[in-house]
């Protein structure tokens, strides 16, 4: 028994973005566990259930040792009954009963498979469900018809479904700020979402993109679009006009969650060459002709100087969103676009709940003034919230 007067005792307050969250969580099997049955409330619908296990497991990401015992538990937030119990079991049995069940659930599994393809959303993975639908070869039997994102999720699956590396992030960049600056010089490429938070991979890559000369990143992303297509850049791409100035909602408080800047949902083919650097290239020169020979076996000549491997695509699919801002509202774009998803959802929460303020990707309104609170940095907002700046490193909640 643990004693409790030598119990750590940690003091974790309530809201995410009340608290640090670097990447190194010390308790990735707990935050595995509940992560994993937040997904599955969310794939159920049951975004309630979802938000709570995020939330519980936000809490542990954020404890500075593992946990050893229920008891260092005591008087932390957000850690309801249900959560505690899969803990606990964890704790004392190695294992929680429910995760395992889900994990090995055959409708978890299926709609996992079915939404891991781009462009497929809950909704669409059970009504395929519910056709017998449960891979991605009784998908492809079934006749189903696919939309455009689907056709391109479906295509590149595994692709999509492999992490994208920080090499082939910074790679991607390269190129959306060779597109940028030809079509509008003078425009700020920023890295938004996981990266930004120094996540050494991601399941897309996010930027976005702005002017320091207010008006002039209008109609900027259809050009950019152009460029990348012209280059051969993308193997799909829906592009979102700004709706901003003509929703009635209210600019802080749009009717979602979903902001309204002009934005592109894309998916990039990255030659292999971007990422690869030099070192393989020459490896393959130096080569003496016997090496090269049996590597011929392999590869294909071509034109006599460039060779490739039969059958082994030289580029990967990558996806990657691109957001535009105006330079007035680039301060909550850059905070509502950073994440993490949990960490802006509390943000929001924060703001409501305990300020009376709604925070957007676009603005903060004061409620109680009944007026927005301007700001040109992310430092300035956290100021307007009553909160102490967390740098982008550390909002991994
Ligand atoms: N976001 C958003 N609206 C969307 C999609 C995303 O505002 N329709 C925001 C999210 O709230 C998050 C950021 O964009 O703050 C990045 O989202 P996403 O790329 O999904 O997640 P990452 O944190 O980048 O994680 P990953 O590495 O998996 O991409
Ligand atoms: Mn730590
Ligand atoms: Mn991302
Ligand atoms: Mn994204």
């Amino acid at each position: 028994q643990v004693n409790e007067a030598e119990a750590v005792v940690f003091n974790i307050p309530s809201y995410a973005c009340q608290r640090r969250t670097a990447l190194d969580n010390h308790n990735t099997v707990l935050t595995d566990a509940l992560s994993l049955l937040a997904e599955n409330a969310e794939l159920s619908d049951e975004d309630g259930r979802g938000v709570a296990f995020r939330r519980a497991a936000a809490v542990l990401k954020a404890l500075p040792e593992p946990v050893t015992g229920m008891t260092q538990l005591r008087g932390l937030p957000c850690l309801g009954g249900h959560s505690l119990r899969v803990i606990k079991d964890i704790l004392e049995d190695g294992a929680s009963g429910e995760v395992e069940l889900t994990k090995e659930s055959e409708r978890f599994k299926a709609l996992k498979v079915l939404t891991g393809i781009f462009g497929v959303g809950v909704k669409t993975a059970e009504r395929w469900i519910r056709e017998q639908i449960h891979s991605l070869q009784q998908l492809q039997d079934s006749g189903q018809t696919l939309n455009r994102a689907q056709q391109a999720g479906l295509e590149h699956y595994d692709d999509l479904n492999q992490p994208v590396t920080k090499a082939e992030a910074d790679a991607i960049g390269e190129i959306v700020r060779e597109a940028v600056m030809s079509v509008l010089p003078g425009a700020q490429i920023t890295v938004i979402g996981g990266f930004r938070r120094g996540k050494l991979t991601g399941h897309d890559v996010d930027f976005l993109v702005t002017h320091p000369e207010e008006g002039r990143e209008v109609g900027l992303m259809p050009k950019v679009v152009s460029w990348l297509e012209s280059q051969g850049f993308l193997l799909y791409q829906k592009t979102t006009r700004n709706s901003y100035l003509e929703s009635k909602d209210g600019p802080a408080r749009p009717a979602s969650n979903m902001d309204r800047f002009e934005r592109c949902f894309s998916i990039f083919k990255l030659p292999e060459e971007e990422t690869r650097g030099t070192k393989q290239t020459e490896t393959l020169t130096e080569n003496t002709p016997e090496d090269t020979c049996s590597l011929a076996a392999n590869w294909q000549v071509k034109g006599g100087e460039q060779m490739k491997p039969a059958g082994h695509k030289a580029w990967r699919a990558v996806r990657v969103d691109l957001v535009v801002s105006p330079i007035s509202q680039f301060a909550f774009a850059l905070l509502g676009w950073t994440g993490s998803k949990l960490f802006e959802r509390e943000l929001r929460r924060w703001a409501g709940h305990e300020k009376a303020m709604s925070l957007s990707s676009h603005a903060l309104y004061d409620n109680k003034q009944s007026r927005y609170l301007r700001a040109t940095s992310e430092e300035e907002i956290f100021a307007h919230l009553g909160l102490d700046y967390i740098p982008p490193s550390e909002r991994n909640a």
